[in-house]
């Protein structure tokens, strides 16, 4: 699929763009020297050793052993797929992809987005003009949504009636197949198709990015399902997204919190009352997918559940998928509201402030995990509280081993009034989450063959590769990298504005890719004069090598096997 952009494109790219703006976007960056350094959104850390360098082009983690360029960042902290990451950053600088058809999705899953793009208009389009269409806006306006609101979520309706969407988009037989796949058809015991939403008011789901994935549609009286949503399909999948995600991150550069509720209704209302940062889970319970896919976006998660006990159960689901994700650079709490109310009944009936207020009073994470296991025990007396440990015991294996599992095995220890290590006789304690580390670098730094050294040198400056003279005999050596170096140099010289970015995505799916992407992270601690001269010297000391063996090779040859034209080398070679 990569091959589908042309590789000059991605050069431009990746020289146009900044990977400090597209990581600072996502994980702020704190000046470091001559580069920049925060904790690794790869791994759970208290100290930063997660580095990006402006002048590379490229991050690396020196804890975890992560690292890339800012395509391969993207492909990691968004889960983009390779064209994915390269339509984003291009979008960011205003570059078109050049290529005929979209490269970021096969061309069947495109056309899905399309259909499910046209008909979420088709619903938006309804409620503007079916002749039904005042029985929706009237119970829109009931339950106090504005015309800005509803058209924010691109809330539309579903028109009573079998087959409106059918007649419309269905008119041949793959347009059919299309719309069943995008899982808005339903079907009788005979096999006959119609409209799975009908009679509905329609929210259309949106992924992150903002691409229609699929709807959810609200009956208007109170019949049964109450919601029907979208099933399981190509671009669909329940557990994995959250509502109102993208509508949130449009409304802020930069999400300080982010509140996850039940119900689309709730979004859609808190909204409307100015709190533009709640997202819902689709009727499923949080899952670490959810977690993931908002720790990109915010360091703050606050879950806000009924105070009913359904409230509470959801709530603790929710704490025990969290366990995972825990004590890294997000902060996890909890709120309840009042019993019997949800977001979209407290915010309307007494206002943001109170809202707000309640978001305010959101417990820590540790604190509901505890008050939570407290309550399932008596802790005044010592039997109650051995017991304790014992049910805490299996949730603090699940937390990454780190400061925070540390903090909350240090608080339970206090809570059972016993002590961190009698606790931790009792503790089975995972192995320790070995990190990979660089150091296997470091120790064969010593023993660098020139070749390496050269690659190395050209890789972090490019711009070096002016100073070379010819390299045109290096092929003919026998060295170990030594057609990496000769690729390098070549790809130079047709293109000599490239960055170290640039070159590793050039590299991108070859055999040597890992081994490049390690020399780009080898200290050099020569200063430029020097690198400049180490160049030189090294291709100047290998061609005249690759030159002295040819000719030993020809000298050996018996001269009645000599073609003219090497006794004429022979004759020319320098030596
Ligand atoms: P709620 O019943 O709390 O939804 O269910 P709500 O948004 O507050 O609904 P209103 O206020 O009565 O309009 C929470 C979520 O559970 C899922 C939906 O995602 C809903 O938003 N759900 C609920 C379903 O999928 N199907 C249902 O029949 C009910
Ligand atoms: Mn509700």
């Amino acid at each position: 699929m990569a091959g589908k952009i042309p590789p000059q494109f991605i050069d431009d790219l990746l020289t146009r763009i900044d990977i400090v703006d597209v990581i600072d976007a996502r994980v702020p960056l704190k000046k470091a020297g001559k580069n920049l350094h925060a904790c690794c959104p790869f791994h759970n850390e208290k100290t930063p050793s997660f580095t990006v360098s402006p002048e590379k082009q490229f991050y690396h983690c020196f804890g975890c052993g992560a690292h890339g360029t800012a395509i391969g960042f993207l492909m990691e902290y968004d889960q983009m797929s390779f064209p994915e990451s390269i339509q984003e950053l291009a979008d960011l600088v205003g570059m078109t992809v050049p290529t005929t058809q979209s490269i970021s999705q096969s061309p069947a899953t495109q056309n899905l987005y399309d259909l499910l793009d046209k008909v979420s208009q088709y619903y938006v389009h309804q409620l503007q003009t079916h002749p039904q269409r005042s029985v929706f806006v009237d119970y829109l306006k009931h339950r106090g949504l504005s015309a800005h609101t509803i058209e924010h979520f691109n809330i539309g309706m579903a028109p009573d009636g079998w087959d409106n969407v059918l007649r419309t988009f269905g008119t041949t037989e793959q347009a059919r197949q299309q719309l069943a796949e995008a899982g808005l058809l339903s079907s009788n015991d005979k096999g006959r198709s119609y409209d799975r939403f009908r009679n509905r008011i329609m929210f259309p789901i949106r992924d992150r990015r903002g691409r229609v994935i699929g709807f959810g549609g609200r009956v208007l009286d109170d019949s049964s399902p109450k919601y029907l949503n979208s099933p399981e399909t190509p671009v669909f999948h329940k557990g994995h997204e959250l509502y109102g995600l993208f509508q949130a991150r449009k409304a802020h550069r930069k999400l300080d919190r982010i509140i996850i509720v039940e119900g689309y209704m709730d979004v859609i209302a808190l909204a409307e009352h100015g709190i533009t940062n709640a997202v819902a889970t689709l009727g499923t319970a949080t899952t670490p997918d959810h977690l993931r896919l908002v720790q990109r976006s915010t360091p703050e998660v606050v879950f806000c559940f009924d105070g009913d006990r359904a409230g509470r159960d959801a709530a603790w689901r929710a704490a025990e998928n969290s366990l995972p994700l825990l004590g890294g650079n997000q902060q996890l709490k909890f709120m309840f509201l009042p019993d019997g109310e949800d977001p979209d009944s407290l915010v309307r009936q007494q206002g943001p402030e109170k809202f707000n207020a309640l978001v305010e009073l959101a417990q820590n994470y540790s604190d509901f995990f505890f008050a939570t296991l407290e309550s399932r025990t008596d802790c005044s007396s010592m039997d109650g509280r051995a017991r304790l440990v014992e049910i805490a015991k299996p949730y603090l294996r699940h937390i990454p081993a780190g400061v925070y599992r540390d903090m909350l095995e240090q608080q339970l220890a206090d809570r059972a009034q016993t002590n961190i290590a009698l606790l931790h006789k009792h503790l089975d304690k995972p192995a320790e989450q070995k990190l990979k580390t660089t150091s296997k670098i470091a120790a064969s730094s010593t023993t660098v063959s020139p070749v390496r050294m050269a690659i190395t040198i050209v890789l972090q400056h490019p711009k070096l590769h002016s100073v070379v003279g010819d390299f045109d005999k290096l092929t003919s050596l026998e060295r170990p990298g030594i057609n990496i170096l000769v690729q390098m140099l070549e790809t130079l010289r047709e293109n000599p504005h490239l960055n170290t970015a640039a070159l590793l995505e050039r590299a991108r799916g070859s055999k040597h890719a890992e081994h490049i992407q390690r020399l780009a992270l080898q200290p050099l601690s020569l200063t430029a004069d020097e690198l400049q001269y180490e160049l030189i010297g090294i291709i100047q000391q290998l061609q005249q090598q690759a030159i002295k063996q040819r000719h030993a090779y020809l000298m050996d040859k018996p001269l009645s096997e000599l073609t003219d034209a090497e006794k004429e080398e022979i004759r020319t070679i320098a030596i």
